[in-house]
């Protein structure tokens, strides 16, 4: 990592999202992009109300060049649907932009970003907020909110409720959609994911 100096000599001070996506394949502030295929940018309206964060792309994303397309997505979708919350209105985005993984055999195994992966992220992420201004920010999972909230946040003490982040917006942590997939209580830990989905939609007012 040592040779890396995170992201923020790529990232435009000024413009919009096109801007914004347009710099990220340029992206040299960790090792990350030395491996994956391709960088995958947040996605969604310019002026979405709420914004997801989640972890890394994964195998498919990093394939596709989309925020959540593969298995994760599928559930997200599901229980985005299930809360209220249109997919369509919503900012999309991850707090590592390059998918970190391993290889076993011809399969690329997902591997949690570092501490310094997520730190060296940031700008870009600091960037979307700033051009996204949304009101209400919703935390997928351990990677995200150590991102948005440092660490030291414990996502399962502090998930589904709502918080306020030093800039003044309201942020409400959930887990990962991929720790509901992997659950052995599907069916209750669903639940619970579409339960703190409500809390956000609640805090938008439903509009
Ligand atoms: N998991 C994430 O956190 N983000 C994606 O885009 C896909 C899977
Ligand atoms: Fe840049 Fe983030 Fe990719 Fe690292 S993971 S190269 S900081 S875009």
């Amino acid at each position: 990592m040592s040779k890396f100096t995170g992201a923020s000599a790529w990232v435009p001070s000024e413009g919009g999202l096109k801007k914004l996506t347009a710099a990220l394949p340029e992206c040299r502030g960790c090792d990350l992009y030395e491996y994956a295929e391709r960088v995958v940018p947040g996605e969604g309206p310019a002026r979405a109300r709420m914004m997801l964060i989640g972890e890394q792309p994964g195998d498919v994303e990093d394939k596709e060049g989309h925020v959540f397309v593969g298995p994760a997505g599928r559930l997200l979708d599901k229980a985005l649907a299930e809360a209220g919350i249109d997919r369509s209105t919503v900012y999309l985005t991850n707090a590592v932009k390059h998918f970190r993984f391993e290889r076993q055999g011809k399969r690329r195994i997902h591997k949690t970003p570092g501490a310094g992966h997520i730190s060296a992220c940031h700008p870009w992420l600091d960037r979307e907020l700033e051009v996204v201004k949304p009101a209400l920010v919703v935390v997928l999972g351990a990677v995200a909110a150590r991102a948005v909230f440092g660490p030291g946040f414990k996502v399962t003490e502090q998930r589904g409720r709502p918080q306020e982040l030093p800039d003044g917006r309201s942020a409400v942590a959930t887990v990962h959609p991929s720790s509901v997939i992997r659950s052995r209580e599907y069916r209750r830990d669903f639940a619970l994911f579409v339960d703190d989905l409500r809390v956000a939609a609640g805090l938008l007012g439903g509009g």
